[in-house]
């Protein structure tokens, strides 16, 4: 991939060599930037220049001396996981190059302080285009949103068949793929990613992840795959053509979660019914509902039975058939030992109205919240 390690020094304000403590194997074309440049690009980190807000830091629009725009990612400097998440992200994705893939430009260590600079995408993310409050005033029709899925299914395959060693994301979710000015998808934020050996079954690991977007076997016993990443596109996909986040408290209980909603609508053969209602009926109904029962296959309980992300891509272009062997999505009985990381603790505990089947089901439990799972056990 035309990379190589390099031991990253940097120098201090007097001029002085400083080894790192921390050799991160970067490559070549990421550049370091001091933070005094990262500061006048934004304006003194100012309130108006903020894009957004993730777990594990705030992130800036900044425009360089040179006039790019870019996006700056601070973490939070307090935060020991930000140091681990960011150290990953740089060894990750510092040597992989692909359109639909955020391009990293580099990156600055300043004391406690660490920014990573990425090339800067226009339409925010598919979550803020989906489910933001002031939806944004992009007409996302049909062909785009059938195109989002084929680009983020193209970047997967690409982390997980065409890198070596291959890539497993671990965090695919709505607000983790951005759109550029062509509305073209770019998979972001690679700080839980994960090199996954090709000799290997699975790796076992601490949980992280997010809630909702969770593969059971992942979530329950820590046994990861390049499956649990075609188990958070299949929740992705589900949530593009309906236009409805993976769960909804607003509504009824039993129209909550949005899998179990879409089995439940598939086995009455009524799938058309949860196609995203702002398209007006502007939508190829056969496809909408090839690209629904693909989503269920992506999230099939047997991992073997998911589809490889690249079979997923042939399937949503119409280059290879959809099994019409679909079982119900996969359930989880127990999460509980999961910890969450977010501002508010998440309550666990099911509702007593809730149906059995319901509150045994993955989706009644671990959808509970969007936010970063980032340990358990
Ligand atoms: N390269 C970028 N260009 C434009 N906007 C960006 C870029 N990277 C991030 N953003 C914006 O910043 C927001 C926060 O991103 P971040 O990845 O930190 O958090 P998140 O995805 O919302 O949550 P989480 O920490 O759970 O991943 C994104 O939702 C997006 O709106
Ligand atoms: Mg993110």
């Amino acid at each position: 991939m035309g990379c190589y390690p390099v031991f990253w020094r940097k120098k201090n304000s007097r001029s002085q060599v400083v080894q790192l403590d921390q050799d991160i194997p970067i490559a070549g074309n990421v550049k370091i930037y001091s933070s005094k440049e990262l500061r006048k690009a934004t304006g003194n980190f100012c309130p108006g220049s903020k894009l957004g807000q993730g777990s594990f830091g705030r992130v800036y629009l900044g425009k360089l001396n040179n006039g790019e725009k870019v996006a700056i990612k601070v973490l939070s400097s307090e935060s020991r996981q930000g140091t681990k998440e960011f150290l990953n992200e740089l060894s990750v994705i510092s040597n992989i190059t692909h359109h639909n893939l955020v391009k990293l430009h580099g990156c600055c260590i300043d004391g406690g302080q660490k920014m990573l600079v990425y090339n800067y995408v226009e339409n925010n993310s598919l979550a803020q285009t989906l489910f933001g409050n002031s939806r944004s005033g992009i007409r996302f029709d049909w062909r785009t949103r059938v195109e989002i899925c084929v680009g983020v299914a193209d970047g997967l395959t690409y982390l997980h068949e065409e890198v070596r060693p291959p890539i497993v994301h671990r965090d695919i979710k709505a607000s983790n793929i951005l759109l550029d000015r062509n509305l073209r998808p770019k998979i972001a934020d690679f700080g839980l990613a994960k090199f996954f050996p090709g000799n290997m079954t699975h790796i076992s690991t601490r949980v992280a992840g997010t809630l909702g977007y969770l593969a059971p076997e992942y979530a329950i016993r820590g046994q990861l795959t390049k499956k649990a990443d075609v188990y958070s596109f299949g929740v992705l996909l589900l949530e593009i053509v309906s236009g409805r986040c993976h769960t909804d408290p607003t509504l009824p209980l039993d129209e909550q979660f949005l899998l179990e909603k879409v089995w439940t609508l598939s086995e009455s053969d009524d799938l058309e019914s949860i196609i995203d209602g702002t398209m007006e009926r502007d939508f190829d109904t056969e496809e909408a509902r090839r690209l629904l029962k693909i989503g269920l296959l992506c999230t099939q309980d047997s991992p073997k039975i998911r589809p490889s992300m690249s079979m997923v891509a042939k399937m949503l272009k119409g280059e290879c058939d959809v099994s019409e062997k679909i079982m119900r999505p996969s359930l989880i009985t127990d999460v509980m030992d999961l910890k969450v990381r977010t501002v508010e603790p998440i309550q666990f505990s099911l509702s007593p109205s809730m149906s059995p089947a319901l509150s045994s089901s993955l989706v009644s439990t671990l959808a509970l919240a969007g936010s970063t799972v980032v340990e358990s056990r």
